[in-house]
């Protein structure tokens, strides 16, 4: 069925412009140019999408988006406003727009915006309708039973059966690769390959070959022919980790791909085809990566048609023992261990814990514990303790906003426990960055060694450096 979009828009030429975009893309397109018009077609018939500009002669556009959202269909509002004006962007998203085009835009910018506002717009009804909890959790292979972790599991079970790209943001360790693997799993392409790309743990060089491949000769060590993620996910999913960690010339390889659906392999000057979903992750805040220069903006809303956030450990409250106990019986089981419960006191220290480093660093407290430790009962003492100073005295402090890095900070020490006096105590950044060199040194500046020794990935180790370069010029 054709989807109709409603252009408002007073300046004649420009509605013009938009409409014939539009209706080359295969939308019906009918133009206000007023704010009494618009709201006249509205009332007569609700179209699929309204374009707003902002400014009209006879009222505040707002004013429309607040009527659009009153209707019963409430059709997504994508607003258009002056360049200079971010500030009415803003407010107009708060107002509940859901996505905005400043001026000037191309076509394709148009295009891509209406449709990933209509694919988002027709997700997030089929999102808001469930509202029980879903079995397909258990399906999913996370545990977790919060609001916060169901309100994940159901929109990934919504965008799985879509071809939508994903984008996939949280703070290291938060299950941000199992969260990918879940959607693939529970979509048509289930059983077909799953292939993750790294983008944060391969030298820069070698990158476009590492998604394109090569053929023989094309550069010093390419001595035959090799298939690149884009061979390889063919008929599957792509996952792009570490999105803003690829070279930005790439970055544009990259766009032109996932519009075309076609390629070169490096050294060839054939074009190969290749049928792929994409999903994308990135523990950096992306429009901040988009302010720096490390995030190409057409490709971050290309790759973003459906966000979505996996919320740090510290926020899914009763999950941490949950997920605690469940990662103790299977480590248990793996080592020949009696472990059977988790005291309440463990449980408590845990949850008072602020986990910089989310499920991951969880999940190896737990192993190191089972390994070495015995009993049938986890009890607090039993656990590492640093954690248990960090989490004792009452409930933990609950941390600031996430910083860029996606660490938190250090705990503040309100009611500083026995142990270490405050003036010892250096930022978590700090302890990191010294920990990472440690382990550097030891192993001859091995970075593959080096993650394994920290428990961490590569990954991590190269963004860090990263970022220390940039401190520092
Ligand atoms: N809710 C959960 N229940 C059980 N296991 C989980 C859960 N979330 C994550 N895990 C496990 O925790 C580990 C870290 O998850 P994952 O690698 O998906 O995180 P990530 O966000 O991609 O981390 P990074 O930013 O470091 O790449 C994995 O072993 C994963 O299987
Ligand atoms: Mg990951």
């Amino acid at each position: 069925m054709m989807r109709t979009v409603l252009v408002v828009e007073d300046s004649p030429s420009l509605a013009r412009t938009y409409q014939g975009f539009l209706e080359h893309a295969g939308y019906c397109a009918e133009v206000a140019q007023t704010a009494a018009a618009a709201r006249e077609k509205l009332n007569a018939a609700a179209p699929d999408l309204v374009l707003l500009d902002l400014q009209l002669p006879d009222g505040n556009g707002i004013e429309i988006l607040e009527a659009a959202q009153d209707r019963p269909d409430a059709p997504p509002v994508v607003v258009i406003t002056a360049n200079a004006s971010m500030n009415a962007a803003v407010e107009a998203m708060r107002a509940g727009a859901l996505d905005f085009l400043a001026k000037p835009f191309d076509k394709a910018r148009l295009l891509v915006t209406v449709e990933s506002a209509l694919e988002r717009a027709s997700l997030r009804k089929v999102v808001s309708k469930r509202t029980t909890t879903t079995p397909a959790a258990r399906r999913m292979r996370f545990i977790g039973e919060s609001r916060v972790m169901h309100t994940v599991y159901q929109t990934i079970e919504a965008v799985a059966s879509s071809e939508a790209s994903v984008f996939i943001t949280g703070e290291s360790g938060t299950g941000k690769e199992l969260a990918a693997l879940s959607i693939h799993e529970s979509s048509r392409r289930a059983g077909k390959p799953f292939h993750a790309v790294n983008c944060g743990a391969i030298p820069e060089n070698l990158m476009e070959s590492e998604l394109f491949g090569h053929v023989k000769g094309a550069f010093t060590g390419a001595s035959a022919d090799r298939d690149g993620a884009a061979a390889i996910a063919d008929g599957g999913t792509l996952f792009l980790d570490e999105l803003a960690e690829m070279p930005m010339a790439l970055q544009t390889k990259l766009l032109r791909f996932i519009q075309l659906g076609t390629y070169q392999k490096v050294g060839e000057t054939k074009t190969r085809k290749a049928d792929i979903r994409f999903i994308s992750a990135t523990n950096k805040l992306p429009l901040e990566a988009i302010r720096n220069g490390e995030l190409r903006e057409d490709l971050y809303y290309r790759l973003n048609v459906i966000p979505i956030e996996m919320p740090p450990l510290r926020e899914r409250g009763d999950d941490i023992g949950l997920i605690a106990e469940n990662f103790m019986h299977a480590f248990a089981r793996q080592e020949g261990k009696a472990f059977k419960t988790l005291s309440e006191d463990a449980r408590a220290a845990l949850k008072a814990y602020e986990w910089p480093g989310n499920v991951r660093q969880l999940q190896n407290v737990i192993r190191n514990a089972v390994v070495l430790q015995n009993g049938e009962t986890m009890t607090a003492q039993m656990l590492p303790r640093g954690l248990m100073q960090a989490g004792a005295p009452g409930p933990a402090p609950r941390p600031a906003p996430r910083p860029t890095d996606g660490f938190s900070p250090a705990p503040a020490s309100g009611s500083a426990p026995q142990g270490r006096p405050e003036q010892e105590i250096l930022p978590l950044a700090i302890v990191e960055r010294r920990a990472i060199e440690a382990a550097l040194e030891a192993t001859g500046g091995n970075i593959q060694q080096a993650a394994r020794l920290l428990e961490i990935d590569p990954s991590t180790i190269h963004r860090r450096r990263k970022s220390w370069n940039r401190q520092s010029a």
